[in-house]
């Protein structure tokens, strides 16, 4: 699971989670066995609770790979709205179509392949929930390029934010924890952001536009 808490405390949270439905639990044993970095069902279960308690209609969703964490946003989404699933990878994006359709949330969801970057840059609303997960090198160009895509009281979602732990070295020279190093503190110093890291799994920063 790529979790940075003690295994023990890992285990317990996540011996308590409800079984997920059937499709659900393909994709998690699929992604164990490939080798996909999905979020795992304790991170799908707060986007769950926190485009419930927002009432999200829109969600933009970067770097999707085979729509899990797709499939916990279309879930909560209000009637009417709508999740716009993005990967480099067509393959992908064809693999994540057939779950759609067996989860029952197809006609929520709009698949568009490419560039997260440049697709959302074609989108001319704002959401009322951007989530970011693509390659960790670009998350300080994400930041300031999602940032006013996100509405007022909407939120900015980043996943792998904590990178197993290697955030916490001051010396680190890897360019990818760099770039996650850069985009926290600009993210927590951002003043059109209300920020927390949720240390689970493998960190989780949700950011409220203020
Ligand atoms: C960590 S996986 C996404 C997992 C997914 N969010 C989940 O939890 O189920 C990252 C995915 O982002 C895609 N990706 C990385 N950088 C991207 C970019 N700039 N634009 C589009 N897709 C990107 C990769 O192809 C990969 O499938």
């Amino acid at each position: 699971m790529g979790g940075i808490t003690v295994s023990p405390v890992e285990d317990y949270v996540y011996n308590m989670l409800p079984p997920r439905d059937e499709v659900l639990a393909e994709m998690e044993a699929e992604a164990a066995q490939k080798k996909i970095p999905i979020v795992g069902p304790a991170v799908g279960r707060i986007f769950y609770q926190l485009a419930t308690m927002i009432q999200a209609k829109t969600v933009f969703e970067m770097g999707s790979a085979i729509g899990y964490s797709t499939i916990w946003w279309a879930r909560a989404i209000a009637d009417g709205g709508r999740v716009i699933y993005t990967d480099g990878d067509p393959k992908n994006a064809e693999k994540a179509r057939g779950f759609f359709q067996r989860a029952g949330v197809a006609n929520r969801i709009s698949l568009k392949t490419g560039d997260a970057l440049e697709l959302l840059s074609e989108e001319k609303q704002q959401f009322d929930i951007v989530f970011n997960d693509v390659d960790k090198d670009d998350y300080p160009r994400v930041l300031r390029l999602a940032a006013p895509r996100v509405r007022k009281g909407g939120l900015f979602v980043t996943d792998n934010v904590l990178w197993s732990g290697r955030v916490a070295d001051a010396n680190a020279v890897d360019s990818r924890t760099k770039a996650i190093q850069e985009f926290n503190r600009a993210l927590y110093a951002s003043p059109d952001f209300y920020t927390t890291i949720l240390p689970i799994r493998d960190g989780v920063a949700v950011a409220l536009k203020k």
